[in-house]
């Protein structure tokens, strides 16, 4: 949820200048979701998050935008599906920007491809993301968006990320490169913010951001996903405040049990 309200200001910040600007997003997913039937699991998770914002009238107004794009979604009615990163990019990219949506699994590769492969502007390709980064920066406007979202299934996906983001930036300093992670009580799951500030440190001329959701919590063994982080490197500068309005609300909100909590830090320019 944190991940498509953040991504979500990002364009807006993107679209507030007329010039053209590319999205990577180099691990797409599907496209969109359906919160029906067989995606049982899928839909415990919208339980905790968008279920819990959508008949709210209370809403700050950047949430307020991020569920108003889910209802144009789902065409103005009852919650049906629900979008994923290229859901949101297709509903905000105007039509001088580029979409490049990477996804490795055939069958999300597939649904993907009928959902936006023949939509203006837009490139599905089934292929490694990371990869991606070469061929796509620097974006031809010099002006780009990557969003850089592995399922950390794979503990390889850590030092991927790490790596990645590096790359972007060396390819592109002025990228506004967006990192999601799972909040697990593990080492690489805690070491890694502290690896990509590194990074953006020495390579990103805008500085960075860091906004954590913790809103679970863990089991008695201490495992289980505790919540999710966003690493922003060049990130735009409203953002920071923006976060610090909306994310005291949504510990409120989205909380699961009294040690909910949120963090938001940045290095400016
Ligand atoms: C967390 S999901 C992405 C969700 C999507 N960004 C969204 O917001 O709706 C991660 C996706 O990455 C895909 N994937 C895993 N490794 C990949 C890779 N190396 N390159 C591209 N896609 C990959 C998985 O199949 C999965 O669909």
């Amino acid at each position: 949820m944190l991940k498509h309200l953040v991504l979500t200001q990002v364009l807006r910040y993107m679209n507030g200048k007329d010039k053209a600007y590319t999205l990577v997003d180099t691990h797409a997913g599907a496209g969109g979701y359906s919160l029906q039937g067989r995606y049982a699991q899928k839909k415990a998770e919208y339980q905790q998050g968008i279920v819990r914002l959508w008949d709210r009238a209370d809403l700050p107004e950047p949430v307020a935008d991020y569920v108003a794009l889910v209802r144009r979604f789902n065409d103005g009615g009852k919650l049906h599906q629900y979008p994923g990163s290229p859901g949101f990019a297709q509903m905000l990219l105007r039509a001088q920007d580029r979409l490049r949506l990477y996804e490795l699994h055939p069958t999300d590769h597939r649904i993907l491809e009928a959902y936006l492969g023949k939509h203006p502007q837009t490139q599905v390709t089934e292929g490694d993301g990371f990869a991606a980064l070469k061929a796509e920066l620097p974006p031809p406007s010099r002006r780009g968006v990557v969003l850089i979202d592995p399922s950390y299934e794979i503990k390889a996906d850590y030092t991927r990320v790490v790596a990645a983001l590096r790359e972007a930036l060396t390819r592109f300093a002025d990228a506004v490169v967006i990192v999601w992670y799972p909040q697990l009580l593990t080492l690489e799951s805690s070491q890694l913010p502290h690896r990509l500030q590194a990074s953006a440190e020495s390579h990103a001329p805008k500085g960075w951001l860091h906004a954590r959701l913790s809103v679970q919590q863990p089991d008695e063994r201490g495992f289980g996903l505790v919540g999710s982080g966003l690493f922003i490197a060049n990130p735009p500068f409203v953002l920071h405040e923006t976060l610090q309005a909306v994310l005291p609300f949504l510990v409120d909100v989205l909380g699961q049990y009294d040690g909910a909590s949120f963090m938001l830090e940045q290095r400016a320019a």
